[in-house]
């Protein structure tokens, strides 16, 4: 994918952010407690390896991703050492580069373990596979549901010397909601799962961000924390956060073209809006290829701090907004992010179109060059 490093949208990620948020969430838990750094999806949308560097200097204990190639990025890019969790499913043909590669990975089944037993000959080094059995305690995702499963797969691996458990860890479906009743039931199935096995395993963890910001009493030894670290709610409005969190991306570009439209004038495909007498119009170089969704036609975006309507719809590569006065070109614009005390954050931009934060911000296309500053070091 082309990055478009020659016309002025950029997301700008602040390192400085995400260092401050770890170290806010790690100040509010529990000592003895691990701190996972999730870095899936690019580090959703912020660029995992860089985030992934930030977060190891934060003094996070390890990092989560969701599949396998995501690991290798980190391991290639010099996180040789560290703790790395696959939380997603994996294929079984891979077992030997995982544990070559001295990956952490979820598994969901015996039957996975089984066939991954002779491949696990084919390693080169002597690594057990360090295996964090999944199980479901309510998501209805992936996990083994229920104790005689869980005491077989415990024997199992007890049985092969090429087999690590562990961890054991499950996931909550309602942690960012006020519905207390379905992460009490997850919680009491995953303590009834983790006693029914004969030895407890070095990681039994369940926290998301949602469950360490409003949970703290759950017991967990690691919290996999992904969006609060970039600085976001979980629940987008549904609950206020605890504590403050730095919002690490800003999503900018520039005016490209402005002119002064005459009455009935129309913009954009489909000639569905007409401007008004002297209205000024700008056109800005992102559309739908950035990730800026077609949909988003209701949301304003921030010019010096004045909430600026989209005009016609939103095209590929370009969008066009209304001016409250002649700008001239190069004029910044903030599409996602804090402009002169105005705030377009991505839960604002979720709720014009019907979705959540974590999906704006894995949606920035990688055309969108990412910018990284450290406003800690400033
Ligand atoms: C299994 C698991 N753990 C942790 C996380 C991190 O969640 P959050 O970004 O809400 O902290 C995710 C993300 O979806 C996940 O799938």
């Amino acid at each position: 994918m082309v990055r478009g490093i020659h016309r002025p949208t950029v997301a700008k990620v602040d390192l400085g952010a995400i260092k401050i948020n770890i170290q806010q969430i790690r100040s509010h838990m529990k000592p003895d407690k691990q701190l996972l750094a999730v870095v899936k999806g690019d580090g959703y949308g912020h660029g995992a390896v860089s985030v992934a560097n930030a977060a190891k200097e934060a003094g996070v204990d390890g990092f989560c991703v969701a599949i396998l190639d995501e690991a290798f990025e980190l391991r290639e890019s010099g996180f040789t050492e560290d703790f790395l969790l696959v939380m997603g499913l994996t294929e079984v043909r891979d077992v030997a580069l995982m544990a070559d590669a001295n990956i952490s990975v979820a598994v969901s089944s015996i039957e996975w373990l089984e066939q991954a037993i002779p491949l696990l000959a084919l390693r080169k080094t002597d690594n057990p596979l360090r295996i964090h059995l999944a199980v479901d305690t309510g998501m209805g995702r992936i996990g083994i549901r229920t104790e005689s499963k869980v005491r077989a797969f415990e024997s199992f691996c007890q049985q092969h010397e090429s087999l690590h458990l562990e961890g054991i860890f499950t996931h909550f479906a309602t942690a960012d909601g006020e519905d207390e009743f379905q992460v009490e039931r997850q919680y009491e199935v995953f303590k009834k799962l983790v006693a029914s096995m004969k030895v407890r395993p070095k990681m039994v963890h369940l926290a998301n961000s949602a469950m360490t910001l409003w949970r703290e009493d759950y017991e967990t030894d690691a919290a996999r924390i992904g969006i609060a670290m970039y600085g976001y709610n979980p629940s987008d409005t549904t609950l206020p956060l605890p504590y403050p969190l730095i919002p690490a991306l800003t999503l900018e570009t520039e005016i490209a073209y402005v002119k002064q439209m005459q009455e009935g004038e129309t913009i954009s495909y489909g000639a569905r809006y007409r401007a008004y007498e002297g209205e000024w119009i700008a056109t800005l170089p992102i559309g739908y290829a950035d990730g800026w969704r077609r949909d988003l036609h209701t949301l304003p975006v921030l010019v010096e701090g004045n909430a600026c309507p989209v005009r016609g719809v939103i095209c590929m590569d370009q969008c066009m907004i209304s001016l409250p006065k002649a700008y001239p070109i190069g004029t910044k614009v903030v599409m996602l992010g804090e402009s002169h005390g105005q705030i377009n954050g991505p839960s604002e931009m979720a709720a014009a179109i019907g979705t959540i934060g974590y999906e704006i911000l894995c949606g920035i296309s990688q055309r969108v060059p990412r910018i990284y500053i450290d406003s800690t070091h400033e």
